[in-house]
């Protein structure tokens, strides 16, 4: 059996061949033909999207690197990646089913309710949590960020390597989303901790619902305007700049609807969800105190942040190199990193991802190859066709180029040649034809002015993203959007600009 992200069968290679089918996974666009390409083509394509490897050539902390989108910063793509693992985890047991309560339908839907982090409850996986049946077990102590003495990591079986004993396994694919999972257990602890405090026969079950709307609320208040632009999720939910209620103002979804239950459409996780793999940086400082940055991937277990192990207990993660505070400085070891440029270009440890749990043997190594020949097994239709279907203006083959959005490869040199390749150089299978996750990459990279311009998703890939997170969150009953139109996330965890970001929920849990 095939796995994603190197754990839980996911059920999306049982993917639908009939345009209409809707189950945990559909289609949007039903009507719209599949794009035809060779697996030669593809593989080009996969090559080329890859950079060199800059091997030692890493730009040092005292330069801003060109590389880096000034709009983005570097801890939204391991939270974005979080967020794919909460939309598509399926709890497919059947005990599970035969326990669920509330029937099964809505247990198996895609929603935004942490069950990366709940996996199947206290009752069914008691060892995830303390006697009391409410608070997570964490791991152990974790050392480096002097701003966070209470830091911990997951907690861990006795194997080798000590896999972590959490919801979703993939949670664990690298240190970064390793640390962010381990702070959401940390958030969850501290709300049970203030609710009980406020009343001591409160319920998990209400703890859980105040954990799932702060998170909720950062998703659609902080996470999608950052992605996809405030004024594309304004468009879908006018009720945000208006202030009128969302009963008086209702979300406009103008492409993703459904019959029963919102489903996760293919064309959102074969192709533009995966934009996030262009944001992946080769390098990142955990924090202050390390000598030394550590590489996204490599075989020094001590200088790597490969995941599904153990790591050094002194890679504390400074939350503050990853989400600005506010005004940090972009240069020098306290400096915010930013995520690499949305663009056509990945790190060249994507371009041979050999890690075993990551990727199964037998199938390509290369993320990039790998993620055109989904689109290809899945029948999406191109980037072209989804444009016109939008009422988007195509972008011309011209400007469909393939590499990297910086001064170096975007803007004529000297001579007045531009280094990037033309998509349609590399196969004139490509011509008006593009693959729709290397379409939603070069739309974002369309924006490119210079090295300082912030890039986000543009119409067809924002659109996608937003409508589909947005969508599956108006069409969960449970959701704060649903049960609570009125509901704030707690005062006290405001930041100083009265907002309440990813940012402010990992600063709240701070040395408790
Ligand atoms: C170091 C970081 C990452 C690695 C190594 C990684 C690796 C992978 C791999 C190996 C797959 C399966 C590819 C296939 O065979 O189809 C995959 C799928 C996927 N990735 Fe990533 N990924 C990373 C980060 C991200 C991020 C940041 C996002 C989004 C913000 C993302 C979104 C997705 C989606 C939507 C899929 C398909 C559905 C799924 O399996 O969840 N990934 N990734």
């Amino acid at each position: 059996m095939k796995k994603f992200h190197g754990a839980t069968p996911r059920g999306l290679l049982n993917h639908p061949t009939s345009p209409s089918f809707e189950g945990v996974f559909g289609r949007i666009f039903r009507t719209l033909p599949k794009a035809h390409f060779s697996d030669k083509a593809l593989a080009d394509l996969g090559a080329a999207m890859v950079a060199p490897d800059e091997g030692a050539g890493q730009t040092p902390e005292t330069e801003i690197d060109d590389e880096e989108n000034p709009g983005i910063d570097a801890g939204y793509t391991y939270f974005g990646q979080f967020i794919d693992h909460d939309l598509t985890f399926d709890p497919n047991s059947s005990l599970q089913k035969q326990n669920d309560p509330e029937g099964t339908v809505d247990f198996r839907s895609p929603r935004f309710d942490l069950d990366n982090l709940y996996g199947r409850g206290p009752d069914d996986q008691p060892y995830m949590y303390e006697p009391d049946g409410i608070h997570f077990v964490l791991g152990p102590s974790l050392t480096g960020n002097d701003k966070d003495a209470t830091a911990k990591g997951l907690p861990r079986n006795g194997g080798d390597p000590k896999r972590a004993i959490i919801g979703d396994p993939r949670n664990d694919e690298n240190v970064i989303v390793s640390q962010l999972q381990a702070s959401m257990l940390r958030f969850h602890n501290l709300i049970a901790d203030i609710l009980m405090k406020e009343n001591p026969h409160t319920t998990f079950q209400h703890i859980q619902q105040t954990v799932r709307w702060h998170y909720q609320w950062v998703v659609i208040h902080d996470f999608l305007p950052t992605i996809v632009g405030q004024a594309m999720v304004d468009s879908i939910l006018p009720h945000l700049k208006s202030g009128k209620s969302i009963h008086q103002e209702k979300p406009k979804l103008s492409i993703y609807s459904w019959e029963k239950d919102p489903f996760i459409p293919v064309e959102f996780s074969v192709a533009a969800y995966r934009f996030g793999h262009s944001m992946v940086r080769p390098i990142y400082r955990l924090n202050q105190t390390l000598k030394d940055r550590q590489t996204i991937f490599g075989s020094d277990p001590n200088k790597s942040l490969n995941g599904f192990r153990e790591f050094p207990l002194n890679w504390a993660i400074d939350w503050d190199l990853f989400f600005d505070p506010g005004k940090a400085p972009r240069v020098g070891i306290d400096r915010i990193q930013k995520a690499y440029k949305i663009d056509t270009s990945l790190v060249n440890p994507l371009g041979n991802l050999v890690i075993p749990k990551v990727v199964p043997a037998g199938t390509p190594p290369s993320l990039a190859t790998r993620n055109l020949q989904r689109g290809k097994e899945f029948g999406l239709p191109s980037g072209q066709a989804v444009a016109h279907y939008l009422g988007v203006k195509p972008i011309d083959d011209k400007d469909l180029r393939v590499g990297k959005a910086n001064e170096d490869g975007e803007l004529p040199d000297k001579n007045g040649k531009i280094a990037n390749k033309l998509l349609t150089e590399i196969s004139p299978e490509f011509v008006k034809n593009a693959p729709l996750w290397y379409y939603i990459l070069a739309e974002a990279q369309q924006e490119f002015k210079k090295n300082d311009t912030p890039i986000v998703l543009g119409p067809v890939g924002g659109r996608i993203v937003a409508e589909t997170l947005i969508g599956l969150m108006v069409g969960d009953k449970y959701s704060f959007l649903n049960q609570h139109h009125d509901w704030c996330p707690r005062k006290e965890f405001f930041g100083p600009d009265r907002h309440f970001k990813i940012r402010d929920l990992l600063r709240a849990i701070r040395g408790k």
